[in-house]
């Protein structure tokens, strides 16, 4: 089969867990989150707290898709420069490429000359500061330098998807007509092909540890409840060809009486948005014990499933001893590969006979029935005027490096209207049934 070409892409930052720092954050978190201690007058004084708060924004609108561009994003405003960046529940850092960005070829780029308060951090301050951080590059003296850029101070972040470095910037964002003052990653350096064309940057909507560093990054979304006020919560409406980003509540598609939450499995101090999975899926009406299912992230940067080779090749075996009818299954090169980078995990089974594909239910919390059906993880994708299906679930390797055994991603989240509620330490999900409209 030819080969294709399209994005699938892994935002989840890639940290080591040995040297994440424990100290940090949960101070913040704790502040920002309005706890209902217990009793009436705790009710009324959150009631209250809600009412000053500035209303949710629900007017961002995102574009993007799982095939080709393997993306969401927004348009992000950074001292009056509109730049588009990905949406990544799965990394906490806003970076965005610079003029003279080595390999960025990127749809734009931001510049602190044509900004009113933009401005380089100096490697002097005393918020260069690395020292408890998680970060690659990480010096002991715990001020890290841009190489590009020696007088600002540095960054540099890995990706499941490339890595990017440059000096760090300092100037106003604005997102739905909401503002704040932050330090961002402007980009110097990058693998190619970081983001594809037309966005251009990344923004982290993860926690605050999970930034690199945590001393020196606030993520946007950390920022606009400090500094905008907005309630400590956003949801995510995707549908196929975008959706929409709502901060500080839910998004207006749903009936609040229709979610569904259930508890976030946070790290201490949090860092991914973790949730139970339960060691098992249900395929068909078969439950499917799986080696390694047991805790996995909800990540919008990373376009699909994502499974440890053990789990993917469980449900692999599952497949070939119950479903070999099916076109192209059991063949020796069969499109059912955990590969994706090398034979296409692509076929030409057409719809009907791709009907008789079971559905895959992820219990999510314990609590949220996910189901997949056939038409959600055999995504359609057209190459030369040619229709193909193809496999939305995938395996890694570099899993486990994690402390993880699955991303959620784009394929799973898209079914529901997901609500990041950090607040209460809980995701809810609703069903996405009209597409974000
Ligand atoms: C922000 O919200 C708090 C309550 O959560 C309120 O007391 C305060 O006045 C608000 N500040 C602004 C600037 O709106
Ligand atoms: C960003 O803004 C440009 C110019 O106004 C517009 O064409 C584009 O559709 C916007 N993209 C998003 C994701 O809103
Ligand atoms: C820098 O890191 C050290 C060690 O974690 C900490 O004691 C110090 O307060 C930090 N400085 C700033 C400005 O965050
Ligand atoms: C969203 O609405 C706010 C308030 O009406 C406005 O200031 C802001 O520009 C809007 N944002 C977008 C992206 O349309
Ligand atoms: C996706 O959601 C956006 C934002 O609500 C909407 O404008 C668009 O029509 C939706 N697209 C589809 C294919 O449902
Ligand atoms: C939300 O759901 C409740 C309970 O099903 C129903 O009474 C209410 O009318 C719904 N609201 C909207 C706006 O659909
Ligand atoms: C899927 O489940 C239904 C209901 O139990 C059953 O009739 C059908 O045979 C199953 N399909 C396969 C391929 O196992
Ligand atoms: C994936 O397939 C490509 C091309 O066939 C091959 O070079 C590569 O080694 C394979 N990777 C794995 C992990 O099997
Ligand atoms: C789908 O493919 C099968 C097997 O090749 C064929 O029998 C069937 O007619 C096709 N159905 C459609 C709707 O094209
Ligand atoms: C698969 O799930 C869908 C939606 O939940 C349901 O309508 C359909 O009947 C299920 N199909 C099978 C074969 O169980
Ligand atoms: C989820 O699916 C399991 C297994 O099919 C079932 O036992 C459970 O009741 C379902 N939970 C909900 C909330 O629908």
């Amino acid at each position: 089969m030819a080969m294709l070409v399209f994005y699938l892409l892994a935002f989840f930052l890639l940290v080591s867990t040995t040297c994440s720092s424990p100290a940090v954050l949960l101070k913040m978190e704790k502040k920002a989150a309005p706890y209902v201690i217990g009793g009436e007058s705790g009710l009324a004084a959150l009631r209250m707290a809600e009412y000053q708060r500035t209303p949710e924004r629900n007017n961002i609108t995102l574009k993007g898709n799982i095939p080709v561009l393997g993306v969401y994003y927004v348009n992000l405003t950074i001292g009056g420069q509109t730049i588009a960046v990905q949406v990544d529940t799965g990394s906490s850092n806003l970076a965005v490429p610079l003029h003279g960005c080595r390999n960025c070829h990127s749809y734009a780029y931001y510049s602190v000359t044509k900004s009113k308060h933009g401005k380089y951090l100096s490697c002097l301050s005393s918020a260069c500061n690395c020292s408890s951080s998680s970060c690659y590059h990480c010096p002991s003296s715990g001020r890290y330098c841009s190489a590009q850029l020696p007088a600002a101070c540095g960054f540099h972040i890995r990706y499941g998807s490339g890595a990017i470095e440059g000096p760090v910037v300092e100037d106003f964002i604005n997102l739905g007509g909401l503002r704040a003052y932050l330090a961002f990653g402007g980009m110097l350096n990058s693998t190619p092909q970081f983001e594809p064309s037309p966005v251009s940057g990344i923004m982290g909507m993860a926690y605050k540890n999970l930034a690199c560093s945590p001393n020196t990054f606030e993520p946007v979304f950390d920022a606009l409840v400090n500094q905008a006020n907005i309630s400590n919560i956003f949801s995510l409406c995707l549908n196929r060809s975008g959706g929409r980003l709502t901060l500080g509540g839910i998004d207006p598609s749903i009936n609040a009486t229709d979610i569904t939450y259930v508890p976030l499995n946070l790290a201490n101090p949090p860092t991914y948005y973790r949730v139970n999975l339960g060691g098992s899926i249900v395929v068909n009406t078969s439950k499917l014990a799986l080696p390694e299912f047991d805790v996995g992230i909800v990540d919008s940067g990373t376009t699909l499933l994502v499974l440890t080779p053990n789990s993917f090749k469980t449900l692999k075996n599952y497949m070939e001893t119950n479903y070999c009818h099916i076109r192209g299954l059991c063949d020796l090169h069969s499109w059912w590969t955990s590969n994706q980078t090398g034979l296409n995990p692509c076929t030409k089974a057409n719809a009907s006979e791709l009907k008789a594909l079971p559905n895959i239910t992820i219990t999510v919390g314990g609590g949220v029935n996910i189901t997949l059906t056939s038409e959600d993880y055999m995504y359609p994708y057209t190459h030369h005027g040619e229709s193909y299906h193809c496999l939305g679930i995938m395996s890694s390797k570099g899993l486990s490096s994690l402390g993880l055994q699955a991303i959620l991603g784009d394929v799973v989240i898209r079914k529901h209207v997901v609500v990041f509620d950090r607040a209460h330490e809980r995701i809810g999900f609703a069903p996405s049934l009209r597409h974000c409209m």
